[in-house]
């Protein structure tokens, strides 16, 4: 019988139970895959400890961002068949080894690119491509804040904005994370857990603040977040590591100058089929090019996910990591 990691209760890093689980034939429209990759991701945490409730209740296999190889294909699957290399983001069930998933869900992995590169990126990858060139349109001469630098979704966002002609602003907490950011597209990275982010943005910045702050801590960094904008800047808020924002007035947005606020996710941005494909396109061309380097920085067995987990909450991981079944 294949493993995989079920979560029977939410909790903390240890719920994640290594496990045998049968094996389902694939349904109409479904692919059964063996992911040779697994990406380990924040969101993975908001579904372990239930802040995102999965689809379908417990018990749940957590993980949403996978690559590997389809080994069986159901009814009416026309244009894949076993042996074929695939990846896939944003479908709950990628911590194991292997997994049944629709097949319209999932992306031909280009020959350059590998399995491990692939279960590293599609996810963190397709996020940064809708953050920069779809939420706010990255263009030469913008300044953009990222919090987070260092982290996974951060170092792509880095190298990508800088590719796109961005001044690059970011945040990280520890000087190795800051001298890795500025390594990876960052021009400007503020130790935010020292200084005053908002007044270093700021200097920096002459008084000009920033076009877009892009920010996934969350509670932390709320409101100052929206001190660093000029005004009718963009506020785009796609996570809470930190934990969640609280509710706010509307009114604060006018108060700090007609700003703009939102809240989006990458399963609205790659619902429609065209919108994933293109997603994944413009990151796997961005990539091929060299702009943009996808390196892995942690590597964890499957059975291991409890550690990777306890490593992203503890703020020990940079970069991308991944889980290996
Ligand atoms: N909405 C979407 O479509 C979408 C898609 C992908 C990811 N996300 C969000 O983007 C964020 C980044 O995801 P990721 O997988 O690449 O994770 P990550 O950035 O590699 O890890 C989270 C980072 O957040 C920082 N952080 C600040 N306060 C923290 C705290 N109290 N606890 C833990 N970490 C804290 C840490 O960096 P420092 O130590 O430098 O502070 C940490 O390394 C997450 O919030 C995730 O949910 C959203």
């Amino acid at each position: 019988m294949p493993k995989a990691i079920v979560v029977h209760a939410h909790g903390g890093p240890e719920v994640l139970s290594y496990e045998d689980v049968a094996a389902a034939e694939p349904g109409k429209g479904e692919v059964r895959v063996r992911n040779h990759a697994v990406g380990l991701n924040f969101i993975d945490v908001y579904f372990r400890t239930g802040l995102y409730p999965a689809p379908n209740g417990l018990p749940f296999t957590p993980g949403n961002e996978g690559a590997g190889e389809v080994v069986a294909v159901g009814a009416g699957v026309e244009d894949l068949r076993p042996g074929d290399r695939v990846a896939y983001a944003g479908t709950l069930g990628a911590y194991a080894e292997e997994r049944l998933i629709a097949a319209d869900r999932l992306v031909r992995t280009p020959e350059a690119i590998s399995d491990e590169q692939a279960a590293a990126m599609m996810l963190k990858g397709m996020t940064a491509e809708y953050l920069l060139c779809r939420t706010f349109k990255v263009k030469p001469g913008d300044t953009i804040l990222y919090h987070a630098a260092a982290g996974g979704v951060g170092l792509i966002v880095g190298q990508w904005a800088k590719h796109l002609g961005a001044t690059v602003i970011g945040t990280a907490s520890t000087p190795e994370k800051i001298a890795l950011a500025r390594a990876h597209g960052y021009d400007h990275v503020i130790d935010y857990t020292r200084e005053d982010f908002v007044e270093r943005v700021r200097e920096i910045t002459g008084g000009r603040m920033c076009d877009v702050v892009y920010d996934s801590v969350g509670k932390d960094t709320f409101p100052a977040s929206l001190d660093c904008l000029r005004p009718m800047g963009m506020f785009v808020s796609f996570g809470q590591s930190s934990g969640p924002i609280p509710p706010f007035n509307l009114a604060i947005l006018s108060q700090k100058g007609s700003l703009f606020a939102t809240r989006p996710t990458l399963f609205t941005y790659v619902a429609e089929r065209a919108n994933l494909e293109s997603a994944a396109a413009n990151l796997f061309s961005v990539v091929a090019s060299g702009a943009v380097k996808i390196e892995i920085n942690q590597r964890y067995a499957l059975e291991d996910a409890a550690k990777a987990h306890a490593d992203l909450e503890g703020r020990k991981t940079t970069g991308t990591s991944i889980l290996l079944p």
